[in-house]
């Protein structure tokens, strides 16, 4: 009975570990897709920038959201002046319809918004349960400093070890949203090619974020890396993270009961102008922009004209 018993054990431990990077397509969304199966929040910002999220009809009215068979343009509108006591700039926030709790989702970009006073971010949270839900922004920055920043943001207690498996460089390991101001628990990357202009430079990449019970891990690929994994950069019906080598960031549940910080989240593709990170005056003057952010915002609409998300596909594995 106990010899047996143990056999048993050894045969599931041998199948858990020989399958524990392997996961299956879930969903994969390209073009029409983000009109189908994800929503316009037409939304107040929550981080105060100086934007007015629209809907899908306005949205794809004015261009600002436009799918073709294999691309998705998400824009900030660049044609208007803006009335200082009026709206903000019209911005699109696009969100999926269904959540995921464990799983890895690949973004495949080919650019993302750049210029100062813009704030994008693909990012993961469910927006009715913030904090509680937990957060991982995957790509974010702003006023185009390079390179990207990859971040937690949790409802309770929960920090990182200082020596971690990953190429970026940690900054804050406190993740909890009570600390730092909300700063989070972050990852730079470890390349300028990972944000912005040097990102669209290189003709985008691919993001790759993995969520278990036991971390969350990220990879980049720029567009030209030879070192992506096949399966990543082709939405495979089958993926395996565990060929996928040395993530940028790596964020263990050592210190952190991940199970119990995170729970099911959307997906969520936005861009917003200035607010409570690009618009601070330190920050958004140490960047080298001019003007005020939210007057710069206001006058000058020409200057948004490359403040645009082309997403060539998000596959989802659960
Ligand atoms: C809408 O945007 C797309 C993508 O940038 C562009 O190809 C198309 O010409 C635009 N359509 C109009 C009517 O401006
Ligand atoms: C995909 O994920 C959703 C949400 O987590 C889940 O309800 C559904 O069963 C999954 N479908 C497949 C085919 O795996
Ligand atoms: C998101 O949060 C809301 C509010 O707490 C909750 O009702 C909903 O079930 C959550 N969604 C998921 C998928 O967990
Ligand atoms: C990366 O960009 C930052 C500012 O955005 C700059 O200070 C730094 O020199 C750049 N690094 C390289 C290797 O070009």
């Amino acid at each position: 009975m106990r010899s047996s018993l143990a056999s048993v054990l050894v045969a599931s431990l041998l199948v858990s570990s020989a399958l524990a990077g392997t996961w299956n397509i879930n969903a994969s969304f390209v073009g029409e897709d983000f009109l189908s199966s994800w929503t316009h929040e037409d939304i107040a910002d929550p981080t105060d920038g100086r934007v007015n999220y629209v809907d899908q009809a306005t949205a794809l009215a004015d261009n600002l959201t436009f799918v073709s068979s294999d691309t998705l343009i998400m824009r900030c509108d660049d044609t208007t002046v803006l009335s200082a006591d009026g709206p903000g700039r019209n911005s699109v926030r696009l969100k999926s319809n269904s959540q995921w709790n464990y799983h890895v989702v690949i973004f495949n970009v080919r650019h993302m918004p750049q210029g100062c006073a813009t704030w994008p971010a693909a990012w993961e949270t469910n927006d009715s349960d913030w904090p509680g839900a937990g957060e991982v922004d995957v790509i974010e920055g702003v006023n185009d400093v390079t390179p990207n920043t990859i971040s937690l943001h949790v409802g309770s207690t929960c920090t990182m070890p200082d020596s971690r498996d990953e190429s970026g460089t940690p900054d804050s390991n406190n993740c909890d949203v009570d600390t730092d101001d909300n700063s989070g628990c972050n990852v730079a990357n470890p390349t300028n090619d990972s944000y912005g202009p040097d990102f669209n430079a290189a003709g985008g990449g691919w993001y790759a974020m993995e969520r278990t019970a036991d971390e969350v891990k990220v990879w980049f690929w720029s567009r030209s890396d030879s070192s992506v994994p096949s399966d990543a950069a082709t939405g495979a019906s089958t993926i395996d993270t565990d060929n996928w080598g040395q993530p940028v960031a790596y964020f263990p549940n050592t210190d952190c009961a991940l199970d119990d910080v995170f729970s099911a989240n959307n997906i969520i593709f936005d861009l917003t102008l200035c607010g409570s990170w690009a618009g601070i005056s330190s920050v958004y003057s140490a960047a080298g922009c001019p003007d005020t952010c939210v007057d710069y915002v206001n006058n000058n609409p020409s200057a948004f004209t490359d403040a645009y998300w082309d997403v060539a596909g998000v596959y989802v594995y659960a």
